[in-house]
């Protein structure tokens, strides 16, 4: 049987996120965070839920572990919750907080799993957002010195530093369609958060590096590659929108120390920056910003096939008939990847990349025996690899995948009901069930290979 093998050493894992999984909100001195705010206010999340228990992931780490080792995973990424850290999000330290995490990191190490750390996945401490968050400049302050905090006292076993998870979600969802937490619906603001949380990012990484000078420090975008979907000029023109609201508006400050000027003008042209363009920018910013990391994280979900409509507003075309959309409605696009890893290695060469998310949500659950089979989640990763495959045998730098996600967990706005797991989990009992992929995944870390036509 042909295979497709991955280099020596690529790193596989599974990811997930502190307030997707942790459960224990109100324990051992966690402050609020803007999730627990937000998931308690009225309409905001879909089943009405929140992550105040989740996975209870905070009592049951151990038995995670444990699944993991099972899966023979290289590394995990997890996130950890600011607000467990330093519950006001300035100032006193929660030692128990801490202790969480040096615990979960030794029994990672404990087990052969490689410690990768995300010190931002959304849950901002509500104290910090009563001060206007992170359309505030204090905000990046109070990062770097949450970032300081932690990497003092986990930096001599973290194997892998990120800064945040997804910028693009952090501004966009939080700030400009008030999808996710804190639920503003305001694009000024939404760009204000754009720039603190980068230059946040750049603070992190030396703060990171003043106290473990070794350690390989990045950051987490997700992206999408966006094309148009007729060749007419309209067309190819919200293709390059598409591309400069949500690629280049970070990729290029992290990677050229500038904003995309065309997608600058877009904004002032909305009316969303005034005509002299980003008021929020001061000297020095954008060297902080782009300061060489040692790793691009990229997740990939799916991609971005564009029209300018009747209106002149850019709008992405549906490309797959409803039946073939994952539980999200997101189109399953492997190629897209391949694509999307060959236009960041040219335009901007970061090495290595880490595929640090892909995966799809369906909500197949146990049979009468209790077994989870799931093959549209084997077909989907499995056609991922083979793109990343493909990629690197273009000379495309990828040194990891990280499956989303570990476990099924709290979707965000979605809730309990979209189920990206590798690990089916009962939320009413905790009762956690390796899914058939997990069974299959297993199989290609332990080959470091996608054997062609295995389940
Ligand atoms: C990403 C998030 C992650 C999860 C997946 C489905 O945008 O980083 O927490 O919600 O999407």
């Amino acid at each position: 049987m042909s295979t497709a093998p991955f280099p020596p050493g690529f790193l596989w894992g599974a990811a997930t996120s502190s307030y997707q999984i942790e459960g224990a909100a109100g324990e051992d001195g966690r402050g609020e965070s803007i999730w627990d705010r937000f998931a308690n206010e009225e309409g905001r999340i879909a089943d009405g839920t929140s992550g105040a228990v989740a996975c209870d992931h905070y009592h049951r780490w151990r038995e995670d572990i444990a699944i993991m080792k099972s899966l023979h995973l290289g590394a995990y990424r997890f996130s950890i919750a600011w607000p467990r850290v330093i519950p006001a999000g300035v100032g006193a330290v929660n030692e128990a907080g801490l202790d969480f995490y040096d615990r979960l990191v030794d029994g990672l190490l404990d087990a052969g799993i490689d410690p990768f750390v995300t010190l931002y996945h959304w849950d901002l401490p509500q104290a910090l957002q009563d001060r206007g968050g992170w359309a505030s400049r204090e905000t990046a302050t109070a990062f770097a010195e949450y970032a300081n905090v932690v990497s003092r006292r986990l930096g001599d076993r973290v194997a892998t530093w990120v800064t945040h998870n997804e910028p693009w979600c952090i501004s966009h969802h939080g700030h400009e369609d008030g999808e996710h937490a804190p639920g503003i619906q305001d694009p000024p603001t939404a760009l204000a958060a754009a720039h603190h949380v980068l230059l946040s990012h750049g603070w992190a990484a030396r703060a990171i590096r003043e106290n473990v000078p070794e350690a390989p420090v990045g950051i987490v975008l997700n992206l999408t590659p966006a094309s148009p979907a007729t060749d007419r000029a309209e067309d190819r023109d919200a293709a390059r929108w598409m591309d400069g609201f949500f690629n280049r508006w970070f990729l290029d400050p992290l990677y050229h120390a500038r904003y995309p000027e065309d997608a600058v003008a877009d904004r002032i042209a909305r009316g969303h920056l005034p005509s002299s363009g980003m008021p929020f920018v001061e000297t020095g910013d954008l060297e902080a910003i782009a300061q060489k990391l040692d790793f691009l994280g990229i997740n990939y979900y799916g991609r971005a096939v564009m029209r300018m409509n009747e209106g002149g507003r850019p709008e992405s075309v549906p490309m797959a008939p409803k039946d073939e959309l994952t539980d999200m409605g997101w189109e399953v696009y492997p190629d897209g990847l391949h694509d999307l890893l060959v236009r960041v290695n040219r335009d901007y060469a970061p090495s290595p990349i880490y595929i640090t998310e892909n995966g799809a949500a369906y909500a197949d659950g146990p049979d009468a025996d209790g077994r989870v089979s799931d093959p549209r989640r084997i077909d989907f990763h499995r056609g991922h690899l083979r793109a990343i495959h493909r990629a690197i045998a273009d000379g495309v730098p990828v040194a990891g995948y990280f499956a989303w996600s570990l476990l099924d967990n709290f979707e965000w706005a979605h809730g309990y009901k979209k189920r990206f797991g590798l690990v089916w989990v009962d939320h009413d009992t905790q009762t956690r069930i390796p899914k058939e992929s997990a069974a299959w995944y297993r199989d290609t870390v332990v080959a470091n290979a996608v054997v062609n036509g295995s389940l």
